[in-house]
């Protein structure tokens, strides 16, 4: 997998920003200092340069409720208005907004101006509804444009959008919508998947059946013309209702601090946890980052950013960033091996995208179907490379800059999280000398340290610890969705209320520059997305056959983690004879239908123990070991040493 030659023609040299690139990036050496010295002057100024106030703000920071910010107090705002009708005012109505690539090969070109006549549209029909300021709106759509008008839609009428990815399940749905309260819920009757269409509606219809949920209208957009069942008086078509409406609609000021999304993520536990974020502050640092790191030029670029619109990062830099600069990009409803492995490099060369953002998983994947993919098609519009979800391995960054940047891009590693709303640590193009493999240090405005067990920030190369985050940030999350104590416990007291606790394991190098480790809590990375292991625990122990269940990511080549589960079985549910790989298979089949497929075991094993502490804690680190094929470590706090012998010889190792 690894390429020799990638690395022998990079040095140092090579990694310095080229100065035709720095004198016009938009990003700039100066800031780090501006911002150091000057903290809420800096970010005031970033406010009022890259957002259109309908009222300005008096106050930049109100941090006297920590850990509840408060930004830009006093201001108000519409964020549609802010990426949508500004641009047309500005007499940029016929630039394209979104190049729109479907599944099935079929093509929309939307301009700004079309893209507020059909946000418009939405808004009013989404009154017409019923929908007004502080409503919750359910949106379980997958990459079409109507998503992204929905969402515009949205935050036109203060109403708070809540997205959930196409690719969890029912079961995944209904929490979601139910810890929301939504009171309307858009949907699609299917979704392409891999040139073959996928019913979605009908996870709705089985996540409205519990009794207690509060969603009075389900929209309808047709994309597949699958069959669906409907329920009078609550499914709409949406081309019943939308197409017809007025395509003018005047946008309302809402105050900064108005909440715009929820969107659910894993935490340790096995209760979602819905991270909740509002107007002023999300959608100044969006656009700010969009603006600094991946140096979009609105009126040059062509961006592309691969993720699905359900994650924060379709949120910020598909929605909110570019759009509210006034970026044109690429929104691709496929799969990159849809209708062959070069699909992505075609759509590059199709529309000469000159920035794209991707993860490392895709990234290895392609490294696994070989260079000779790319080599077919032209590349050379591409000028800036980004990474984001989760650690890219150096030999990944090396081909990626080499295969698809033509050895020339400034690749920018972008470390963040659902919780920073945007992006937090990550090089500047043309300002900063790259170091592959590392997300290298904080962006201007933003404050970062790493600390020891006991709580202390150092900063001697190599010596592992805690990443926190030392100041509030404009696109800092508000709180988890009706539990500010959760809120408080997971972030805010694991090193005292001054630290933003991130969760992740981080180091220096010799250079100063961050390395991210992964996590250091019970969660795991698959292909860029977060999933705890408590909460597929709690699926597999949902199973009649399952008595007790363990889980931990394994290192994977390509997904980065994978869940890899480890189950004993009630004795009264299973016979004898059971035929393991078939209840292997059913298990795995279980965890999908209970959370989605991402979350499928990648193994599930069959033992007769868990590992266990005096305490009764499960040692996951142990089975962590088998589950990547090491030698297992230290057993010496087991409350039964033999059980991981016990474990190796039905695992036949
Ligand atoms: C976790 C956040 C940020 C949007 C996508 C994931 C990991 C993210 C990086 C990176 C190393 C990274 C962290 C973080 N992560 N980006 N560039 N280098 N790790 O958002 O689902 O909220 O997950 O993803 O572990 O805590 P998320």
């Amino acid at each position: 997998m690894t390429d020799d030659s990638l690395s022998t023609h990079l040095d140092r040299a090579t990694l310095e920003p080229d100065p035709a690139f720095t004198a016009q990036a938009n990003g700039t050496q100066d800031m780090y200092a501006a911002a150091e010295a000057d903290h809420e002057g800096f970010w005031a100024e970033q406010g009022r340069k890259y957002l259109t106030w309908a009222k300005d703000f008096d106050t930049t920071l109100d941090w006297s409720q920590a850990p509840f910010a408060q930004w830009f107090v006093g201001g108000e705002l519409n964020v549609a208005y802010n990426c949508v009708d500004r641009h047309v005012e500005a007499g940029n109505g016929d630039r394209v907004a979104i190049h729109f690539e479907g599944d099935q090969g079929d093509t929309r070109t939307i301009t700004y101006a079309d893209l507020q006549r059909e946000v418009n549209k939405v808004a009013n029909a989404l009154t017409e509804l019923g929908v007004g300021k502080g409503d919750t709106v359910m949106i379980y759509m997958p990459m079409i444009p109507e998503t992204v008008f929905t969402m515009l839609a949205c935050a036109r009428l203060g109403a708070i959008h809540s997205l959930v990815f196409g690719g969890f399940s029912a079961e995944a749905l209904h929490t979601r919508i139910n810890d929301a309260q939504a009171k309307i819920a858009v949907t699609t009757d299917g979704q392409w998947r891999r040139g073959k269409p996928a019913p979605l509606k009908a996870a709705v219809d089985e996540a409205l059946e519990h009794a207690d949920n509060t969603v009075e209208k389900v929209l309808v957009v047709k994309r597949t013309g699958t069959d669906v069942t409907w329920t009078e008086g609550r499914d709409i078509w949406w081309d019943d209702v939308v197409p017809g409406q007025s395509d003018e609609h005047t946008p309302e000021a809402f105050d900064s601090e108005h909440p715009l999304f929820i969107l659910y993520t894993s935490g340790t536990t096995g209760k979602p946890k819905g991270i909740f974020h509002t107007s002023g502050g999300y959608l100044t640092q969006a656009a700010y980052t969009n603006a600094i790191v991946h140096d979009v030029h609105p009126e040059t670029d062509v961006y592309w950013c691969t993720a699905d619109v359900g994650w924060v990062t379709g949120h910020s830099y598909i929605v909110y960033g570019p759009l509210a600069n006034g970026a044109t990009q690429v929104l691709y409803e496929g799969t990159p091996d849809t209708p062959h492995q070069g699909r992505w490099w075609e759509i590059i060369e199709k529309y000469k995208v000159s920035i794209f953002y991707t993860a490392p998983t895709a990234i290895r994947t392609f490294m696994k179907w070989g260079h000779d993919i790319p080599d077919k098609f032209d590349l050379s519009s591409i000028r800036v490379l980004g990474s984001v979800g989760e650690p890219i391995n150096p030999e990944a960054w090396l081909w990626y800059r080499k295969y698809i940047g033509s050895d020339k891009a400034p690749i920018v590693d972008t470390w963040w999280q659902t919780e920073t709303g945007a992006i937090m640590i990550s090089p500047l193009p043309g300002v900063t000398t790259l170091e592959p493999g590392s997300a290298q240090k904080p962006i201007p405005g933003i404050s970062a340290e790493i600390l020891d067990d006991e709580g202390n920030p150092f900063t001697e190369a190599e010596k592992v610890g805690y990443l926190v985050l030392t100041k509030p940030w404009p696109s800092m999350l508000r709180g988890i969705w009706g539990d500010p104590d959760r809120y408080r416990d997971t972030y805010w007291s694991r090193f005292g209320p001054k630290y933003y606790f991130a969760g992740d394991g981080a180091k220096y190098d010799e250079r100063g520059n961050i390395w991210l480790l992964g996590r250091v809590d019970d969660v795991m990375n698959v292909s860029g997305h977060r999933l705890s292991t408590a909460e597929i625990e709690s699926a597999l122990v949902s199973h009649p056959k399952v008595a007790e269940a363990a889980v931990v990511g394994a290192n994977d080549e390509t997904t980065g983690q994978a869940p890899v589960a480890f189950v004993i079985l009630r004795a009264d549910a299973v016979s004898d004879g059971e035929d393991k790989d078939a209840l292997s298979a059913e298990l795995r089949g279980h965890v999908g239908k209970e959370i989605g497929p991402i979350a499928k075991p990648r193994n599930v094993m069959i033992v007769s123990e868990l590992p266990k502490t005096r305490s009764g804690k499960i040692m996951r680190r142990l089975l962590k070991d088998v589950a990547e094929g090491r030698d297992i470590g230290d057993t010496t706090t087991l409350a039964d040493s033999s059980v991981m012998n016990l474990i190796k010889e039905t695992l036949g190792g």
